[in-house]
């Protein structure tokens, strides 16, 4: 693709393969306009150096949202007051405090309990696919585990999971670029009763302290304290909602990868069946590789410049983490899946003061469900009827039948 072919990228507007195969796009955006003025003023950033200065200096990026939400959302809608409120789009001081907060709860000691829990749902999900000989991939097995996982953090009980995941998809689809009045309603409306039913639950543990878990995210988040600062009732649901959030469709995508992508490539997981210590840097390959989430965004607070463009005060920049993550500048032969690469320095979980509180929980669930599923069924092979997500943000499948006999 030539400089002027990309000249006319919207990203509001993209062209019809780019769902299917967005890298070819990206790379001439890369080459040719790194930072590229898309036609509604915003821009597109697609150079791995630019995305982590962006990442990396919020004195000058800023992550509040209000200015991007108020004419997307109105003032006084819920999905303002989410989105608005929670630990990522926040700036310091608040971010500072509530991210402090945020990470008693994710201990090493908490991280340790989940790994036999996870060993366990994946094999309970695995035993399935060897009765029914095949499976739906994204509904039977990288849907489920990142929700009872994410659920069992936060002490959600086991019948309400299915609400959970309503309200999170409506949530976070309320982030894509271009929305409906139909799925600004439905995201409302999951904000409000997704706030009501955490109330409800902290009321719950309030009254039966003995119901907790020790790890629990909830009371945690609720209890902790940090030079005698703690979390607002409305900060700790926001940061509840996101999390329940943030540690599910991501992870579902990058299960749903790495499924994909090892079958795509045969000699990858030969190489793992030969050296199973690769299984840590696989996982690292299929967040680079596929970015779950593909794309981030900041404002800046004054002028600056990046890559030769200067960018006024007030610009808001679509930092392309898909497009940083195939830079041949950062990674040798970028196109190419290698389970053992190193340095692997991707930016799947972004980089700097905002950088994912939950990568290890995700790293923890995509080595042990990968490696299982690769284990108990080496010889499995797609089937046809693979769908994508049609969102540009998070990138997985909406299905991937698979067949679990013998090719
Ligand atoms: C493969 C799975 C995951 C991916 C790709 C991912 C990616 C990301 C990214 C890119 C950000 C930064 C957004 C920004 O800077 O604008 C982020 C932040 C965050 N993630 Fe994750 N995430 C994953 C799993 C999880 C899990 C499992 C949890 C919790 C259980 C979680 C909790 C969070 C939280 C709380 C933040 C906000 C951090 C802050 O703003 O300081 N994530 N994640």
């Amino acid at each position: 693709m030539d400089a002027s072919a990309i000249a006319e990228f919207d990203l509001l507007n993209v062209p019809a393969g780019y769902v299917a195969d967005p890298y070819p796009y990206l790379a001439a955006l890369r080459e040719h306009a790194p930072v590229h003025r898309n036609p509604d003023g915003t821009y597109v950033l697609t150079r791995y150096d630019d995305c982590v200065a962006a990442y990396r200096d919020p004195a000058i990026w800023s992550s509040d949202k209000k200015a991007d939400f108020a004419p997307k959302f109105g003032v006084d809608a819920p999905l303002y007051e989410h989105h608005t409120t929670s630990v990522v789009f926040i700036d310091p001081p608040d971010h500072t405090r509530i991210r402090k907060l945020f990470q008693f709860a994710f201990t090493r000691k908490a991280l340790a309990a989940f790994e036999p829990r996870i060993t366990a749902l994946v094999d309970g999900y695995l035993d399935r696919f060897e009765d029914q000989g095949a499976m739906e991939v994204v509904e039977e097995f990288s849907f489920k585990l990142p929700i009872e996982v994410v659920c069992d953090m936060l002490g959600v009980p086991a019948e309400d999971r299915l609400l959970i995941r309503d309200w999170a998809v409506a949530i976070l689809t309320a982030l894509e670029p271009k929305l409906t009045q139909a799925q600004l309603d439905t995201g409302n409306r999951s904000v409000v009763e997704f706030k009501a039913y955490l109330r409800d639950l902290l009321k719950h543990r309030r009254a039966n302290p003995d119901a907790a878990q020790p790890t629990e995210v909830l009371t945690v988040l609720a209890d902790a304290e940090q030079d005698g600062e703690r979390l607002t009732e409305l900060e700790l649901l926001h940061c509840c909602i996101f999390m329940l959030n943030a540690g599910h469709e991501t992870s579902t995508n990058m299960l749903s990868h790495g499924v994909h992508e090892m079958l795509r490539h045969p000699d990858q997981i030969a190489r793992l069946r030969a050296g199973p210590e690769l299984i840590e840097p696989m996982v690292e390959e299929v967040l680079r590789y596929q970015a779950p989430i593909q794309i981030n965004n900041r404002r800046s607070l004054q002028e600056t410049e990046l890559s030769g463009v200067t960018l006024p005060a007030g610009t808001t920049v679509h930092m392309i983490v898909a497009a940083a993550n195939r830079d041949p500048a950062q990674f040798p032969d970028p196109d190419r899946f290698d389970i053992a690469r190193r340095p692997n320095r991707h930016l799947a979980f972004a980089s700097g003061p905002h950088q994912c509180i939950g990568m290890a929980v995700a790293r923890l669930e995509g080595r042990v469900s990968i490696q299982r599923f690769l284990e108990r069924f080496p010889d499995y092979k797609l089937a046809d009827g693979a769908d994508r997500s049609p969102r540009l943000r998070f990138r997985g499948f909406i299905a991937l039948p698979a067949d679990l006999k013998s090719v």
